[in-house]
């Protein structure tokens, strides 16, 4: 609709929802205009002398639950339709490329697995469903791709996420969707999306680079395992199953463990950033409240090194 490509699997069915939503209203507001004009012309004072009262209407039981009920199944027919597309966008397969994402005033930095960046860039592969880890670094953004009817805040201090499955190669245009300051406007990005053999090639063909020397292995599981030692992580925790002041590291991320006060919370993404950030706040049971914070002192970046890290201790 509206002539915007449609570049993701999703795109169809927003649109189909939109043009529904756009039918409707269009039809409504036909049956009113119509029965205003033809109720205007039917009961409209025919002569200056005639002075006959129009009838004093109560009401009519019936016809206000007809349309009433017309008007509930349609307005849920909308939510259920909606809701239904809605629970595709928050779950993203489990096979999905991941990528980071950290939003900063005023750009977007993406980082690759293998340690590959890039600024307002993000290079995806055709038919596959990619998932974007985000955060920012300091105030809201909002990730919005209009040709894949995607649009996902960004917040400081803690991840959201955001999948799709592009449909069409080329550029796809990326808009910060969150007032965020000054070059708001200007807090523009592309999303480059190549065929998956074009993808594979673009992937092998970088070379990590450290201070301008390659390096080979500066991947982001590399960069977490490094602070992991280089912050002190190893002196409370190990990266096996066995308590040191801390409990060990193995296999932690995606397990549902149970906290001091006696509730159970799932090891995410999310988990882990707070437990770096806000280590007291969600307490591990039978552990002593003694992780100091990191933060400030740990970039979104390293952040996010970390938690590639721990997600491959399996
Ligand atoms: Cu970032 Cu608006």
């Amino acid at each position: 609709m509206f002539g915007l490509p449609q570049a993701s699997t999703l795109s169809q069915n927003i649109d189909a929802l939109y043009r529904f939503i756009f039918w409707a209203s269009f039809v409504s507001f036909a049956i009113i205009v119509i029965g205003i004009i033809i109720f205007v012309l039917r009961y409209r004072k025919r002569s200056a002398e005639s002075d006959k009262k129009t009838p004093y209407i109560t009401g009519h039981l019936p016809t206000e639950m007809s349309v009433a009920s017309v008007l509930l199944i349609l307005v849920m027919a909308i939510f259920l339709w909606g809701w239904i597309d809605y629970r595709k966008i928050l779950r993203s397969p489990d096979d999905a490329l991941e990528i980071n994402v950290v939003g900063r005033q005023w750009l977007w930095n993406v980082w690759y697995t293998n340690g590959r960046q890039l600024t307002n860039e993000l290079v995806v592969p055709k038919d596959r469903p990619v998932k974007l880890l985000m955060s920012s670094e300091d105030v809201i953004h909002s990730f919005f791709i209009p040709n894949f009817r995607l649009k996902q805040d960004v917040l400081p201090g803690s991840y959201t996420t955001l999948w799709f499955q592009a449909t069409e190669t080329g550029e796809h245009q990326v808009f910060c969707a969150e007032y965020c300051g000054a070059a708001h406007s200007q807090m523009l990005a592309k999303v480059k999306v190549l065929e998956p053999a074009e993808f594979e090639a673009w992937q092998a063909a970088w070379k990590p680079a450290v201070d301008g020397k390659p390096k080979v292995g500066a991947n982001l599981l590399d960069v977490g395992q490094e602070l992991f030692v280089k912050r002190g992580c190893n002196a409370c925790h190990t990266v096996t199953e066995s308590k040191l002041i801390g409990p060990g590291m193995k296999a932690v991320f995606g397990r549902t463990t149970e906290l001091a006060d006696g509730t159970k919370v799932k090891v995410d993404e999310n988990y882990i950033r707070e437990s770096l950030m806000d280590p007291q706040a969600k307490l591990v049971k039978g552990f002593p409240p003694v992780m100091p914070t990191f933060r400030g002192t740990l970039t979104d970046d390293e952040v996010n090194a970390l938690v590639i890290y721990l997600k491959s201790l399996k």
